[in-house]
């Protein structure tokens, strides 16, 4: 069965609460579309906003994080119970930004894995390597090694319903995007990972994204890749553009 795509927007730390109102508003019908699942992760406080303004369309609302655990001394953490009951159904775990800002790790990332599958959320589980990685020829070793951890315990039903994306730091806001060839390869890797940790049947069924500097010009040809499932957008997502990668065809 083929897979359903999935575009994602990750807003990052940009929009306030009626700017993103605002945002909403501007992209609801250009990201119509029966084919395409179509998910706006913004900032945690622009949630509520976020949230009442996609109600009755096709856009679901994710957040940008997530801890993992469920409550208490944990001071400016936003906790998954927090996240579903205002309304949000994705989670973006482990981008780059946050490995390399805020300190996160591959087992950070898989108990905040193992906690947004816990409470339902589905999380979009990010991995990349850096261009020195590239350079030495480590990027898949180190992309498997990304995932065997982030899918520690995980079991094969819940894995199958994960989103991965695969976000090359070189690639990201750098308008340098990965040639479609090398975003396969990458995700191609990441299936084969996924079907050795679990089955044929797990790896057929996970989503797997390409994120960094996917624009409207360059989605059509890396969605068209047979490992490639859709999108994990930056910087474009913030635009008119959205809609246009959204309905790629
Ligand atoms: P850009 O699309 O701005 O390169 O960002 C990619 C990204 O980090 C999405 O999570």
């Amino acid at each position: 069965m083929a897979r359903r795509k999935i575009v994602a927007g990750n807003w990052k730390m940009n929009k306030t609460p009626s700017e993103a109102k605002a945002l909403c508003e501007e992209l609801i019908p250009l990201v119509k579309s029966d084919d395409v699942d179509v998910v706006f992760c913004v900032p945690a406080i622009d949630i509520p906003a976020a949230v009442e303004a996609v109600k009755g369309t096709n856009i679901c609302i994710g957040a940008e994080n997530l801890y993992f655990e469920d409550k208490g001394a944990y001071t400016g953490e936003i906790s998954a119970d927090m996240l579903l009951d205002a309304g949000v159904k994705f989670v973006i775990i482990g981008h780059s930004e946050r490995r390399e800002y805020f300190a996160e790790t591959d087992e950070t990332v898989n108990k905040k894995v193992k906690k947004a599958i816990e409470k339902g959320l589905t999380p979009i589980i990010c991995c990349g390597e850096s261009l020195t990685q590239r350079k030495q020829g480590i990027y898949l070793d180190w992309i498997r090694m990304q995932i065997k951890i982030a899918f520690q315990d995980v079991a094969a039903a819940d894995a199958a319903k994960t989103v991965i994306a695969y976000e090359p730091i070189w690639a990201i806001g750098t308008g340098e995007t990965a040639t479609d060839d090398q975003a396969e390869e990458v995700c191609k890797a990441i299936r084969d990972c996924i079907c050795e940790i679990y089955d044929q049947a797990t790896a057929e069924a996970i989503r797997i994204q390409y994120g960094g500097s996917v624009n409207a010009g360059n989605a059509a040809s890396l969605f068209s890749k047979p490992d490639i499932d859709g999108g994990l957008v930056g910087g474009a997502s913030l635009k008119a553009d959205f809609g246009k990668i959204v309905n790629y065809k």
